[in-house]
């Protein structure tokens, strides 16, 4: 059964770059609005050590902000060199503006 927990809420989000750094058991996790559908991956991007959070997001996807790798938000997938590495992907759920998040 999921275990869900309280990370953020929904207005938390920087209106600018659309993502939010968090914690889900000891663990970064990147939150992105993508126009009122929020999704969660790992933060720390596969390649190298730099966080999503702080990378440039358009379309649904995120670049990376140290090589410019692309990830598909929603899917985790690696878009384009240098990333070959899934994102790890977190279940999302919203209740009352509050996010809700389970290990899938
Ligand atoms: Fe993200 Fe290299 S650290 S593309």
């Amino acid at each position: 059964m999921a275990t869900w927990t309280p990370v953020a809420q929904v207005g938390d989000i920087s209106p600018d770059t659309g993502t939010l750094r968090v914690a889900l058991e000891g663990e970064a996790v990147c939150l992105y609005d993508l126009q009122g559908e929020i999704c969660a991956t790992q933060d720390r991007c596969p390649h190298g050590n730099a966080s999503l959070a702080d990378g440039y997001m358009e379309d649904g996807t995120i670049e990376c902000p140290l090589h410019q790798g692309v990830f598909d938000i929603r899917s985790g997938k690696p878009q384009c060199p240098p990333v070959t590495t899934d994102l790890r992907r977190y279940a999302v759920r919203v209740e009352a503006g509050t996010i809700y998040l389970s290990p899938e």
